[in-house]
């Protein structure tokens, strides 16, 4: 299968590597690179060996793909998805789904219309450690839910040096998408309300004009509710750029995640560092590319980005109004 890659940033940077390595089956082959940087296309494509495009419209019409990654910055999912839908090819796009309703519903009309096998990466549904939380709950091991506590926070260098784009997203849409997800996916619960609370001034005066943090409640359909958390702005020196805790209190038992320590911590001289060891991204690629193959049926379905999407428009509402805000 021939996967073609759209935004050779970080993500399609790293996917396309992988998938020319061989990390994701020996049977996937890099079909391309589009970037509308010319030079990042080209930096991703050579030394792969691939074709370098401009647009998506390039590297779908090059006939080469038999399904892309989708990997351009929160705001910019809608076109790429839609000339996807447009050329008939199954697709997997990065979260958020998009970051406005409209956005969002357009493209799930589009793949609805079209019936193109496409997938949402909410890639923490195949975190080792949330998996085993959901297989918990599923068993009925933790009871009925009843509440969470999320957090979900990165270095400063990530919107500031990482990112070129942080100033026109937030760490709403870019951190808390995937805590949404999770929950929506661990409890099954719609969300009717939220109240947010946000600050800013540290990113602002590095030329980033977006929050520095997001904390949020959301209360779900039953009256059981959730806490979220996301910083931005945490010292580059942590052990490692992402701190991620997750606890979900169900009537009769609790699951605490916390995947910030890797299960590691590596002393040396006098840094200590906590390298990534969690990696299921092989298995995320292999049940993409079931659907594609129509072996099983899309493992998140892009619909299902509509529920974390709702909430976070309502979210991003709540910041300014400083008020609850019905979803
Ligand atoms: N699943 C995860 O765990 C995870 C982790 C990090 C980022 N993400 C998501 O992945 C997406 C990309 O993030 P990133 O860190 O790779 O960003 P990035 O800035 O490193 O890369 C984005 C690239 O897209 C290109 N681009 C922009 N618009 C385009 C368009 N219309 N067509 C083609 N190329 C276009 C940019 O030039 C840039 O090179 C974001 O939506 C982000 O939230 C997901």
């Amino acid at each position: 299968m021939r996967i073609g890659i759209i935004g050779a940033g970080t993500m399609g940077g790293r996917y396309a590597a992988r998938i020319a390595a061989g990390e994701f089956g020996s049977d996937l082959e890099v079909a391309g690179v589009a970037d509308l940087d010319a030079a990042r296309a080209s930096a991703a494509a050579e030394p792969l060996g691939v074709e370098a495009y401009s647009t998506a419209e390039e590297l779908l019409a090059s006939g080469g793909p038999d399904a892309v990654y989708i990997a351009t910055p929160d705001g910019a999912h809608l076109a790429p998805s839609l000339a996807a839908v447009e050329a008939g090819v199954p697709f997997l796009l990065e979260k958020p789904l998009a970051t406005s309703l409209e956005d969002a519903e357009a493209i799930v009309a589009a793949v609805e219309r079209a019936g193109v096998v496409a997938e949402l990466n909410f890639s923490n549904r195949w975190n080792p450690p949330f998996v085993a939380a959901k297989q918990a709950i599923d068993r009925g091991d933790l009871g009925e839910f009843v509440t969470l506590f999320t957090r979900l926070n990165n270095s400063i260098g990530s919107p500031t040096e990482r990112l070129g784009w942080a100033g026109s997203t937030t760490s709403g849409w870019f951190l808390l998408s995937h805590c949404l997800d999770l929950a929506y996916w661990l409890h099954g619960r719609r969300a009717v309300s939220v109240y947010a609370s946000g600050t800013r001034g540290v990113l602002e005066s590095r030329g980033v004009p977006t929050y520095d943090s997001i904390h949020a409640i959301v209360r779900y359909e039953d009256g059981t509710d959730g806490s979220y958390e996301s910083v931005w702005v945490l010292p580059d020196g942590m052990p490692a750029p992402v701190e991620f805790t997750f606890r979900y209190v169900g009537t009769t038992g609790a699951a605490t995640m916390d995947t910030h320590e890797q299960n590691i911590a590596l002393a040396s001289g006098s840094r200590l560092d906590y390298p990534g060891t969690l990696d299921w991204t092989p298995q995320r690629m292999a049940d993409f590319v079931a659907a594609v193959r129509g072996e099983r049926e899309p493992a998140v379905p892009i619909v299902e980005g509509l529920e974390s999407t709702r909430i976070l428009v309502a979210l991003h509402r709540s910041l300014e109004s400083e008020a609850v805000e019905v979803i």
